[in-house]
């Protein structure tokens, strides 16, 4: 399927949803049905680049139901960000998000970005649409059972949900796992979501001391080590006649890879 198609899914779901709603939309006129209305509701000023709506509140509210997906689906369809969202790893679950505005804060004014990621949203998101599709498919119920399995169980460490443990960090993240695989696929074992919680840092992890010789169980040294660049170039520079690949320890420290052991910062030429 290709990605405008996928959007174009979502604007049907959204549809479906606005024409149910219909029957409860009484009021239409909207805001140039009654002038300076918005300036008395409005919570504050619109992001910079959403300044322009400033007096067309419509275009994202939807009245009675706040803001709604379909109306922010109608500017960002076509091509550019939204294209951009669904090339990238990370962020390829626009394509079928359904809900826009539990991340994309408003009303902050001109120097606030409107974005905040929101983790939890992501097992909304799914639950719903779990719980939507009928007849309840075998992917539904999956869905619904981790959830429901996951909301008793106990997290690995406090600083992530059990409802949060349900997400496959992996499939968003792989392209910024710095451990190269070494660490496995469950992120979510040792790491939190939030920016709240401090990003990818780990408050309680003591890196081992540079005396340790076990460097690569967590670490893999890069390609070049494969190749004759090893014994070429790294050998050479580090000033060490015999060495193994995996012992890292012999020519690197812990503070940087590039500050090799006894010779000092090295940099490429
Ligand atoms: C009338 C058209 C229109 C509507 C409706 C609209 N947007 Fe936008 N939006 C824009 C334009 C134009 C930009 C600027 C694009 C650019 O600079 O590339 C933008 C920018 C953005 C940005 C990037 C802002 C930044 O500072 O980087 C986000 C995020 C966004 N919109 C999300 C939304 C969401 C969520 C909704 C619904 C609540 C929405 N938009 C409704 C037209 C619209
Ligand atoms: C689970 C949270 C989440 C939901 C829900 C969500 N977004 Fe986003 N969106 C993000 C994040 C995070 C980014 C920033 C990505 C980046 O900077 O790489 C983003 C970026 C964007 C951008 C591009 C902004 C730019 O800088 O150009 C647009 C447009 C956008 N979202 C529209 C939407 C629309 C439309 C919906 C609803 C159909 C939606 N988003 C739902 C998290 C979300
Ligand atoms: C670019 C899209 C956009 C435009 C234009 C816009 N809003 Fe909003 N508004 C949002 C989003 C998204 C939220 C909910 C997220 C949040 O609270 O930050 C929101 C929240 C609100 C709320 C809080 C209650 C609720 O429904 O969630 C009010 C009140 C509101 N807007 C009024 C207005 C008025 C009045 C105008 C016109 C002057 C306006 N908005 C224009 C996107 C928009
Ligand atoms: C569906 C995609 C998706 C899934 C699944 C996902 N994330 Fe994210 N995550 C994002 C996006 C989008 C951002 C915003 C930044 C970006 O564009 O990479 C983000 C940001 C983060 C950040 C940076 C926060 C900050 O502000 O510094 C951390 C840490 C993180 N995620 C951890 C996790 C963990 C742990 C899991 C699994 C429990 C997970 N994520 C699951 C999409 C996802
Ligand atoms: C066995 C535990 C473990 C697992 C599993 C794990 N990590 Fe890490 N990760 C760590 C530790 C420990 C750090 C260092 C944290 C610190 O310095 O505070 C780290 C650091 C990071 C950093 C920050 C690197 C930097 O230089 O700032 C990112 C990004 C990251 N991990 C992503 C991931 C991703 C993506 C996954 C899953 C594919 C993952 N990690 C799996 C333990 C783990
Ligand atoms: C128990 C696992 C573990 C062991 C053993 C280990 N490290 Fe690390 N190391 C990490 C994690 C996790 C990080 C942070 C995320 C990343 O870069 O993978 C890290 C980061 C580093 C960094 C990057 C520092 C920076 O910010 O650029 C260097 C250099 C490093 N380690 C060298 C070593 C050396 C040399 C040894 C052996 C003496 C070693 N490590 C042993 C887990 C380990
Ligand atoms: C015989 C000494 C030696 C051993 C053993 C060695 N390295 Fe290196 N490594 C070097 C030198 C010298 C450099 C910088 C010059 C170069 O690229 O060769 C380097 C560079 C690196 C870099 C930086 C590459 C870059 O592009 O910035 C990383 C990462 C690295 N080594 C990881 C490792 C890991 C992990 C191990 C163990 C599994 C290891 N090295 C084993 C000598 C060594």
């Amino acid at each position: 399927m290709k990605k405008s198609e996928l959007l174009y899914a979502v604007v049907t779901v959204a549809a479906l949803g606005a024409a149910a709603a219909l029957p409860f939309i009484s009021h239409r006129g909207g805001t140039q049905a009654a002038p300076g209305w918005a300036d008395f509701v409005s919570p504050g000023h619109l992001s910079a680049k959403h300044e322009f709506l400033a007096s067309n509140c419509e275009a994202c509210h939807t009245p009675h139901r706040g803001p709604t997906a379909d109306k922010c689906i109608a500017c960002h369809a076509s091509g550019g960000a939204t294209d951009g969202l669904l090339a990238k790893q990370s962020t390829r679950f626009h394509a079928d998000i359904g809900d826009c505005s539990e991340c994309h804060v408003e009303h902050l004014g001109h120097a606030h970005r409107p974005v905040l990621m929101v983790h939890e949203q992501l097992v909304r998101a799914a639950t719903r649409a779990a719980s939507n599709t009928p007849p309840v498919t075998a992917d539904a119920t999956a869905i619904l059972d981790a959830i429901a399995r996951a909301s008793r169980a106990t997290p690995p460490h406090g600083r992530i949900s059990p409802r949060e443990m349900t997400l496959d960090c992996n499939s968003c993240h792989a392209n910024q796992d710095p451990h190269r695989g070494l660490m496995g696929t469950g992120c979510a074992s040792c790491h939190a979501t939030g920016a709240s919680a401090g990003g990818w840092s780990i408050p309680e992890f003591r890196h081992p001391s540079s005396l340790s010789t076990d460097c690569a169980s967590c670490h893999q040294a890069p390609p070049s080590h494969y190749m004759e660049h090893f014994s070429m170039v790294s050998m050479k520079v580090a000033g060490i006649e015999h060495a193994n690949v995996s012992q890292c320890f012999l020519c690197h420290k812990t503070n940087s890879w590039n500050d090799i052991k006894g010779v000092g910062w090295y940099k490429h030429h």
